[in-house]
């Protein structure tokens, strides 16, 4: 099947967009507004998009707290969602009333940054200390498209690591068994049963292949 998104005639029972972006990666966000009250909120619109430096994107359906938040204070922070964690993580997405810390609505602990003023989860094994760059309004762009949609962009400026998830000298990514968005209401668990590795490969003089690139 092809269909032209303008129209967006798929014929299926839902838009099929989000189900074949997948996994996303759960950026479990928490800011923090002019009024000091905590927010947290999982975006699965959300990846890594350069490194040195380190910077992240968040979409935003619409104005939501979040935004809010981040042009108030410009602070942030992005705690690792996590197969434990995925009750909690699914908490904090209800529509709270702004100004309810949602911390405790979910049972979570908020642990103090070092570089931040948001805070972060401390049941989480790994979080990110994020300063607000900007947010890009995006335009509705198609018959019916939706106002108010934004990219959000911060820079990493710290990351924590539990230390019990670093082994030989690397971070153990499947033991911290992060969970990530598929489409409709499904997830996945990046687990080690289900991680593997492929070398990059390294190109000689010749211009062919000369063997695995090491790793970075
Ligand atoms: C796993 C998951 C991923 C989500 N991803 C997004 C997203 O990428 N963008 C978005 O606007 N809302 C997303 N939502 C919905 C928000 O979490 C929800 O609207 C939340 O109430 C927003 O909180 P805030 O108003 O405090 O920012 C997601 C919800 C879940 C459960």
């Amino acid at each position: 099947m092809f269909y032209e998104t303008v129209d967006n005639k798929h014929g299926l029972r839902h838009d099929p967009f989000k189900a074949l972006i997948v996994p996303r990666p759960v950026g479990w966000i928490t800011t923090i507004g002019n009024d000091s009250v905590c927010n947290i909120a999982p975006y699965s619109f959300f990846n890594a998009i350069s490194e040195k430096p380190h910077y992240v994107v968040i979409g935003s359906a619409g104005r939501k707290d979040t935004l809010r938040n981040l042009e108030e204070t410009g602070d942030f922070t992005c705690s690792l969602s996590t197969y434990d964690l995925r009750e909690q993580m699914n908490v904090t997405s209800a529509p709270f009333p702004a100004g309810v810390d949602e911390y405790p609505m979910a049972g979570l602990t908020a642990i103090a940054s070092n570089m931040v003023k948001a805070p972060r989860v401390r049941e989480s094994p790994a979080a990110f200390e994020c300063k607000f760059w900007r947010s890009i309004d995006l335009p509705a762009a198609v018959p019916g498209g939706r106002p108010g949609n934004a990219a959000i962009i911060g820079l990493v400026v710290g990351i924590h690591i539990n230390d019990a998830f670093i082994k030989d000298g690397i971070v153990d990514t499947p033991g911290m068994q992060p969970i990530a968005r598929m489409g409709y209401m499904d997830y996945n668990v990046v687990t080690p049963d289900t991680t593997f590795s492929i070398n990059r490969p390294e190109i000689g003089n010749d211009g062919k292949i000369v063997g695995p690139k090491a790793a970075e």
